[in-house]
C-alpha cells in the first residue's frame, strides 16, 4: 500500500509513519529528514537547502522531486510506502503522479492529519530527537523514561532541530497554507483525500489511519 501523511509542521505525520514503518514493514520516504541528512554530510543538496530550512522556507520543486525520484524507485519501496512531508506543492504532487506512472505505481489514500496552530506551536516547540537513532520525542506528549536516555537505544545526544522555533514557525505555517494546502482539493478530486482528527492522542490516531488502510486494502 502506498499513502501520503498530508498535515502542517508538527502534525504528526513523522510520529505515525514510523509506527506504520515499524508495523507493516512500509517504507517511510521523508524529505525533511533526507535533506537534514544531506545537510549533515555537506552534499551540494545540502549546502543548498540548508539556509532555506533554516529560514522555513520550501526546497525548490526540482530538487524535491529529483530526491524522491530517485528514493521511491529504490528495490524497497516496492513493499509499500508512507511518504512523509512530500508533496508540498501542487508542482510536487504532479510531478509525483508521472513518475509513480511511468514506475507503475499508484497512491492508495492521501491522509490529511488536522491540527490546531496552537496545539502545532506546542508540538514543535517540545520536539526532541535521538541523534544516534532518530527517535523523536516531546517533553510534554512522549518523555524519555529517564532523562537524557534515549527509550530505544540508550543514546545521550538528544537533539533540538533548529526550524523548531517560534519565529521559523510563523513561516513554516504560512509556507504550509499558502503553498501545501493547496494540495488538498487536488487529491480531494481524485477521490484519494481522507482527513482524520490529529489532535487525538498517538495511539487514537494510529488506529484511525489504520481503519483507513484496512477499508481501502
Ligand atoms: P519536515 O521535516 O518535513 O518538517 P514539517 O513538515 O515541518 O513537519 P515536522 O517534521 O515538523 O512535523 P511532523 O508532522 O512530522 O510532526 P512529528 O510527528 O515530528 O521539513 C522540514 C523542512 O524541510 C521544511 O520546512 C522545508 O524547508 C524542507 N522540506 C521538506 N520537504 C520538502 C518538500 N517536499 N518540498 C520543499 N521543501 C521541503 O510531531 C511533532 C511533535 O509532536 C513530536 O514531538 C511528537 O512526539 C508530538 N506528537 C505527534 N503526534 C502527537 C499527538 N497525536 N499528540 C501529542 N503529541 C504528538
Amino acid at each position: 500500500m502506498n499513502i501520503i501523511l498530508i498535515g502542517a509542521p508538527g502534525a504528526g505525520k513523522g510520529t505515525q509513519a514510523k509506527i506504520l514503518e515499524q508495523k507493516y514493514g512500509m517504507v517511510q520516504l521523508s524529505t525533511g529528514d533526507m535533506l537534514r541528512a544531506a545537510v549533515k554530510a555537506g552534499t551540494p543538496l545540502g549546502l543548498e537547502a540548508k539556509s532555506i530550512m533554516e529560514a522555513g522556507k520550501l526546497v525548490p520543486d526540482a530538487l524535491m522531486v529529483n530526491l524522491i525520484k530517485e528514493r521511491i524507485a529504490q528495490a524497497d519501496c516496492a513493499k509499500g510506502f508512507i511518504l512523509d512531508g512530500f508533496p508540498r506543492t501542487v508542482a510536487q504532487a504532479e510531478a509525483l503522479d508521472n513518475m509513480l506512472a511511468e514506475q507503475g505505481k499508484s497512491l492508495d489514500k492521501v491522509i490529511e492529519l488536522k491540527v490546531d496552530e496552537a496545539a502545532l506551536i506546542e508540538r514543535v516547540s517540545g520536539r526532541f530527537t535521538c541523534a544516534k537513532c532518530g527517535e523523536g520525542y516531546h517533553d510534554k506528549f512522549k518523555p524519555t523514561q529517564k532523562a537524557g536516555l534515549c527509550d530505544k537505544c540508550g543514546g545521550t545526544e538528544l537533539s533540538r532541530r533548529k526550524d523548531d522555533n517560534a519565529e521559523t514557525m510563523k513561516t513554516r505555517l504560512k509556507a504550509f497554507n499558502e503553498q501545501t494546502a493547496p494540495i488538498l482539493p487536488y487529491y480531494r478530486q481524485k477521490g484519494l483525500l481522507v482527513s482524520i482528527d490529529g489532535m487525538a492522542n498517538m495511539s487514537v490516531v494510529t488506529k484511525a489511519i489504520e481503519e483507513i488502510m484496512c477499508a481501502s486494502s
